[in-house]
């Protein structure tokens, strides 16, 4: 978990991404409008590193994962996985692609299946893209459940049978069954409790270093992504507001929104305290159908200016060329 970026191969890529849900109303369903849900993303993902994507309900996050895994298709911009644009292959091609490319869900408990053993829910990957037969199927599955720390005894028990974190971890063992370079955690944790949640997040932290996983890891939770992350994106209304090295951003944030969302992590000193009180973001996130003019998160910002309502802010580089910090924002310095 370092700052800096040994590896510099792009794993994944994603070029003027967006995705707009269609708003339709009446019998004949016609669009009145769109959730502009992601607004045009262009970002890379290295080899080997932890991206972390922070932000409040409804910015995005989610749909930027299934964006980039091809669960969703995207209203325009591509998405590359080692250099190989995504949304132009065919059925087959996407269906050998998506073993490269797993998701690990918030809620463990409903995205497992409740009438299927967890044997069966680990093995189903290997079944689904035929690899070996039912005896090294058995042995795939016994050492993925050793591998995410489950007793490879228990393969014929329910998902009701396991506690939550357990359950966590049988999401993990089969995400990790084909074998993935790519793994997008959305939430992995916020279904559990806090006791547990540290687990899981060395579980995956050991995961990454034995496998040499890339992660991209959606969360609320700013301290979890500061644990985990090697490089941190902002995002607000579709957009990414700021990205940069995790200790530049957590250290030195740049864009407003990220000094608001930082802010509202409580501190133990009261002086300290005090002075955090101040700086919690004010108000709501906009309808996403209707985003404000220029920088959309003007309305909402403490140093806005007439300049902020009327042009939309470039994403500037302000730090070094070997350890880039992405802002955009008009008066960020
Ligand atoms: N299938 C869909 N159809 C219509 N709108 C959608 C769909 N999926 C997401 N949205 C909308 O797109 C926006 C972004 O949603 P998304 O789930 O990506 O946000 P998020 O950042 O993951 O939020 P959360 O932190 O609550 O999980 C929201 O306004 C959401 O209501
Ligand atoms: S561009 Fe203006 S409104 Fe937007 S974040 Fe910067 S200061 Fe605030
Ligand atoms: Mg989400």
């Amino acid at each position: 978990m370092s700052d800096s970026n040994d590896a510099t191969k792009k794993l994944i890529e994603v070029r003027g991404l967006k995705k707009h849900f269609p708003i339709r109303r009446g019998l004949a369903r016609r669009q009145i409008g769109a959730v502009k849900a992601v607004d045009g993303l262009d970002f890379a993902i290295y080899e080997g590193e932890t991206l972390g994507l922070v932000g409040e309900s409804g910015c995005g996050k989610s749909t930027t994962g299934r964006l980039i895994l091809q669960l969703l298709h995207p209203t325009a911009g591509e998405v590359l996985l080692n250099g190989r644009n995504l949304t132009t292959l065919s059925p087959t091609e996407l269906r050998q692609t998506r073993r490269d490319m797993q998701i690990i869900f918030q809620d463990p408990y409903a995205s497992l299946n409740p009438r299927m053993t967890i044997g069966e829910i680990v093995g189903e990957p290997l079944r689904v893209h035929d690899v070996g037969n039912a005896v090294s199927r058995k042995n795939r599955v016994a050492e993925l459940l050793n591998m995410v720390g489950l007793d490879s005894r228990f393969d014929g028990r329910y998902p009701h049978e396991f506690s939550g974190g357990q359950r966590q971890r049988v999401g993990i063992a089969r995400a990790l069954a084909s074998n993935p370079r790519f793994i997008v955690a959305d939430e992995p944790m916020s279904a559990l409790d806090v006791s547990i949640q540290a687990q899981i997040v060395n579980l995956l932290d050991d995961l990454k270093r034995q496998l040499g996983l890339t992660y991209l890891f959606i969360s609320h939770d700013l301290s979890m992504v500061r644990y985990l992350s090697d490089r941190v994106a902002v995002m607000y209304l579709g957009q990414i507001v700021e990205m940069g090295g995790r200790s530049a951003v957590y250290e030195r944030p740049l864009h407003p929104y990220t000094q608001g969302l930082l802010a509202a992590i409580p501190v133990p000193d009261p002086d300290k305290e005090a002075r955090r009180q101040h700086a919690i973001l004010q108000g709501d996130v906009p309808n996403p159908a209707n985003p404000p003019q220029a920088c959309r998160f003007h309305p909402r910002c403490p140093l806005a200016t007439e300049l902020c309502q009327q042009e939309t802010p470039v994403f500037r580089n302000l730090g070094d060329p070997d350890a880039a910090h992405w802002v955009a924002c008009h008066h960020a310095q």
